[in-house]
């Protein structure tokens, strides 16, 4: 297949740029903005073998020359962390839903297949239960409005123009390559630095882990298999509160368990995510990487691969770090 895939030089698109050369042999374009996030060394060893435009989605121009050739647009491009959308919401709305229009126009102009990378978020939070796809939207923060806003917009674009459309929502991610502004990522790095381990509030907070290749495959599964206007969950199949994923990775690391220190809550953090993935299991995708195996491999990526993140923890993340938690970051 010939595949666009927009935000491939981030986290979970680098991951699933990687699984479509070795598992597909996909003939592969990697549009990609490379914001603070999206870093050229997270495609390293597969460059030579895909095509990287240097572009937004947003811009009309950089989509319709990455576009050219190919047969679906698989979108990973978005602003992602909720606390800079609480700073600073513009860049989501431009990037999370003006870029997602731009492709689905260009999808359109195309006829291509077009699959939404989304998130658990668009729910909201959940007291007990899980959500399905036919549970409402209720997203709490910019981050989470705006690609709910996105998926809305992807599936009026089956309904309205009947573009192959789908959508898969994921639940919390981790695995290697994961900017260290992200809970897993902060701790393991701040762990093997002997430096505080901020917990949010109490620290009971519930997310549903899903290891980064469970989500690729799922994913791909969707692209594959799924039927258009239709969205997939892709949940973990484990959900900890943060304070425990916190223990388990001073245990991996070894680091002093006093370093943990409770900090102001962020502003309507959501306390608990659930998703049920019965739908995506009918169409035969299964996590197969449970919580405690794929922490333990992520903790051992960080510690053999300081070159990644050594240059990112002394750099503009330092000076993120100190103006949100008030504090230097130890490197
Ligand atoms: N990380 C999670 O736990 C999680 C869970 C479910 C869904 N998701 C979704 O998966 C997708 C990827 O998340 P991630 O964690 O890999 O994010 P990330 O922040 O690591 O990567 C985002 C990538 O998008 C690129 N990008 C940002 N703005 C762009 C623009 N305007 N044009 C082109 N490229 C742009 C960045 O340079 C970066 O390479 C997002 O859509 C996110 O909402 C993430």
């Amino acid at each position: 297949m010939r595949l666009l895939v927009c935000g491939g030089a981030g986290f979970i698109g680098s991951t699933f740029v990687r699984r479509r050369l070795v598992d597909h042999g996909d003939d592969v374009t990697v549009l990609d903005k490379l914001t603070y996030a999206g870093r050229r060394e997270n495609l390293d060893g597969v460059l030579d073998d895909i095509r990287f435009v240097h572009g937004a989605i947003e811009d009309q121009a950089a989509v319709a020359g990455a576009v050219s050739g190919c047969d679906a647009i698989v979108n990973f491009a978005a602003e992602t962390h909720v606390d800079r959308s609480i700073s600073g919401p513009e860049e989501f709305i431009m990037t999370n839903m003006q870029g997602t229009h731009v492709l689905l126009e260009a999808a359109r102009e195309h006829g291509l297949r077009y699959l939404q990378v989304s998130t658990d978020e668009v729910y909201g939070s959940i007291d007990s239960g899980s959500f399905t796809e036919d549970s409402p939207l209720q997203p709490s923060s910019p981050y989470s409005a705006t690609k709910t806003g996105a998926d809305l917009l992807v599936f009026s674009y089956f309904h309205t123009y009947g573009l192959e459309a789908l959508i898969c929502r994921g639940s919390n991610n981790y695995g290697p390559r994961q900017y260290p502004e992200k809970l897993i990522p902060l701790m393991i790095l701040n762990a093997l630095a002997g430096d505080s381990l901020p917990v949010y509030g109490d620290g009971r907070n519930v997310r549903n882990w899903l290891y980064v290749d469970d989500f690729a495959r799922g994913i791909g599964h969707t692209l594959a298999h799924g039927q258009p206007g239709e969205a997939y969950n892709c949940g973990g199949p484990e959900e900890l509160e943060n304070l425990e994923v916190v223990q388990r990775i001073i245990e991996l690391t070894g680091a002093d368990p006093a370093l943990v220190e409770h900090v102001t809550d962020r502003p309507g953090h959501d306390r608990r995510y659930s998703l049920s993935s019965d739908k995506l299991k009918r169409l035969g995708w299964e996590p197969q990487v449970r919580f405690g195996e794929g922490l333990s491999q992520t903790v051992q990526w960080y510690r053999d691969n300081a070159w990644w993140w050594e240059p990112v923890r002394s750099g503009d993340y330092r000076d993120y770090y100190e103006r949100h938690y008030g504090r230097a970051l130890k490197v």
